[in-house]
C-alpha cells in the first residue's frame, strides 16, 4: 500500500494532480475554471518527461512515486492529468491507496461514445497511449457498435512546448497526421494527450466543422466535480486570502516550467519549487 488513509477526508484538503511535465496544466486549468474553490497540488515530472515514449512498468513506478509524494499534503483525491500515465498506470494506482484516483482517458472515452453519431471516432495521443489501447477498452465498454481509429502524434508535444500553437508548421504537421483520419471520415476526435487542447483551434480547423473534439481535459474535471459532489467532499468556501490556493512542485526547471505556467493559467504569478522525486 502507498499509504493508508485512514483520516476522514476533508472539504477543505487540497486535489492532487499529476502530470509528466507541463501538459497537465491544462486539466488543472479547467479545475480552477469549474471548481474556484478548490486547492490544487500540482505535480509535474519535468526532469522525467516524456512519459509517451516509455514503457508501461517505467511510467507506473514513476506514478507511484509521484502518488506518495502526492499523499504528503493530505490530498483528498488524486488526478492522474496525463494521458499515458492514465492509460499505463491508473489500475495500479487506484489498488495502491485508499483516496479516490481519476483518470482522464474514461471520462474522454465516455463522451465520445456518447457523441459519435456515425460510430467512426478518431483518437490522437502519444505512441504509447495509442499503443496501449486503452481509449479504444474504455470506449468498446460503453458501446460496442463503434469503431476506434487511434493515430500517434509524437511531434505535436514538443510543438506545444515551443509555443507554436499557432503557426504553419504545426498546421503542415497535423495536416500529414490527420488526413488519414479525415479519409476514414471519423465524426468524433478524442484529443488524447494533456497538450492538444492547445492546439485545439489548429486542430478544429483541420479537420472541420463537422467532427466533433473532444477535450478530456474538460470532461475530467466535470466528472471530479461530480464524484466530488456525491462524496461530499466539493470544497464550499473560497480559500482565505494569503492561503496558498495552488502550489506547483516540479522535478527539474521551475523556472521555466513557471513562465509556460503563466502563458495558460491566469490567476496571477504562480511559483513553482523544484524537488527530489526519486525520494519518494
Ligand atoms: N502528458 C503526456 C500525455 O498526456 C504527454 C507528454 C509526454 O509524453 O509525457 O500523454
Amino acid at each position: 500500500m502507498i499509504q493508508e488513509n485512514k483520516n476522514i477526508l476533508q472539504k477543505n484538503a487540497p486535489i492532487g494532480v499529476f502530470d509528466s511535465g507541463v501538459g497537465g496544466l491544462t486539466v488543472a486549468r479547467e479545475i480552477m475554471r469549474q471548481m474556484p474553490n478548490e486547492k490544487i497540488v500540482y505535480f509535474g515530472d519535468t526532469a522525467r518527461v516524456p512519459y509517451g515514449s516509455k514503457s508501461k512498468e517505467t511510467v507506473t513506478r514513476f506514478s507511484k512515486q509521484i502518488v506518495r509524494f502526492l499523499q504528503t499534503y493530505q490530498v483528498k483525491t488524486i488526478v492522474v492529468a496525463c494521458n499515458t500515465a492514465s492509460a499505463f498506470a491508473l489500475e495500479e494506482l487506484e489498488q495502491e491507496t485508499d483516496i479516490p484516483v481519476i483518470g482522464v482517458l474514461k471520462p474522454g472515452a465516455k463522451t465520445a461514445a456518447e457523441v459519435t453519431r456515425n460510430g467512426k471516432i478518431g483518437v490522437i495521443a502519444t505512441e504509447a497511449t495509442i499503443g496501449s489501447k486503452m481509449y479504444s477498452y474504455y470506449i468498446k465498454e460503453l458501446n460496442k457498435q463503434v469503431t476506434i481509429y487511434g493515430k500517434a502524434c509524437p511531434l505535436f508535444v514538443p510543438l506545444v512546448e515551443e509555443g507554436l500553437w499557432e503557426d504553419p508548421v504545426t498546421d503542415e504537421i497535423a495536416k500529414r497526421y490527420l488526413t488519414e483520419l479525415i479519409d476514414i471520415d471519423i465524426d468524433t476526435l478524442i484529443l488524447g494527450c494533456t497538450h492538444y487542447p492547445l492546439i485545439r483551434s489548429t486542430l478544429g480547423r483541420i479537420m472541420g466543422e463537422k467532427v466533433t473534439l473532444v477535450n478530456p481535459a474538460y470532461e475530467t474535471a466535470m466528472e471530479l466535480k461530480a464524484l466530488l459532489m456525491e462524496k461530499g467532499l466539493l470544497n464550499g468556501e473560497h480559500p482565505k486570502l494569503g492561503e496558498n490556493q495552488y502550489q506547483f512542485y516540479v522535478s527539474d526547471g521551475a523556472e521555466k516550467f513557471k513562465r509556460f505556467a503563466n502563458s495558460i493559467i491566469k490567476y496571477g504569478i504562480l511559483s513553482a519549487k523544484t524537488i527530489n522525486i526519486e525520494q519518494y
